[in-house]
């Protein structure tokens, strides 16, 4: 079995030191790094954007795991991919055109994911999932580090999983909120690939002591 992916999100890093905390990830078992764009109108917060991506770009190591939570996301492919992202997700939600917009990511040289809010039924991609990269479950309502993970992305984990093998789709299943020592190998067990992880891995004393203890799961 591949081991699992680890995407720490910059959200919960110090914006005020965000080069130290992307020195920590470059010199940690880190794989990615999970960055999420939000514009106030979509989710009720608003934290970076381009200017930032390209900044951090710069100084990571790690392939940018791009995850917009923004109205429009169709506006923003170019911008996008200038800045440097490997992965575009965005969401079902705001995106009625989503094979238009996976064929754009794609056009422009990056994997193109997708998203679903916690209440958001799998079904919905089931026309899609065979050109997607990625599939992002949340498994928090979006907008915020630091909430409680909400269980039922559990079972909803495991039908997906049964989708894409189902489709014969290449997709990786991510899950983003809420994830830590209790949550993660449940969350290894339903078959994601992809572990998001913001609050749990920057708030921790050893940062990268968590990174290699998330990594080791499964
Ligand atoms: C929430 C963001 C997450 C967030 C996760 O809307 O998409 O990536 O940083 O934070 P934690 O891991 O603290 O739940
Ligand atoms: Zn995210």
């Amino acid at each position: 079995m591949q081991k699992v992916i680890i995407s720490p999100s910059l959200l919960s890093a110090d914006f005020a030191n965000l080069g130290k905390d992307v020195d920590m990830l470059n010199n940690s078992e880190a794989d990615w790094l999970h960055f999420d764009v939000m514009d106030g109108v979509f989710v009720p917060n608003i934290s970076f954007g381009f200017p930032i991506m390209k900044a951090v770009k710069k100084i990571s190591g790690k392939p940018i795991d791009a995850h917009f939570m923004i109205i429009h996301p169709e506006n923003y492919v170019g911008l996008a991919a200038e800045a440097g992202a490997a992965i575009m997700t965005i969401h079902q939600e705001v995106a009625p055109h989503l094979n238009r917009i996976v064929q754009d990511i794609h056009s422009k040289g990056m994997k193109a994911g997708v998203a679903l809010n916690p209440s958001t039924p799998i079904i919905t991609l089931e026309d899609i999932i065979c050109d997607l990269d990625l599939v992002l479950l949340m498994s928090v309502n979006p907008g915020f580090g630091g909430q409680k993970f909400i269980e039922n992305i559990i079972p909803k984990a495991i039908r997906l999983k049964q989708m894409i093998k189902e489709s014969g789709s290449k997709a990786l299943i991510e899950v983003d909120g809420g994830v830590n020592n209790i949550t993660a190998p449940k969350l290894v067990k339903a078959g994601v690939d992809v572990l998001v992880s913001g609050s749990y891995i920057f708030k921790a004393e050893n940062p990268e002591l968590v990174i290699k203890e998330l990594k080791s799961i499964g």
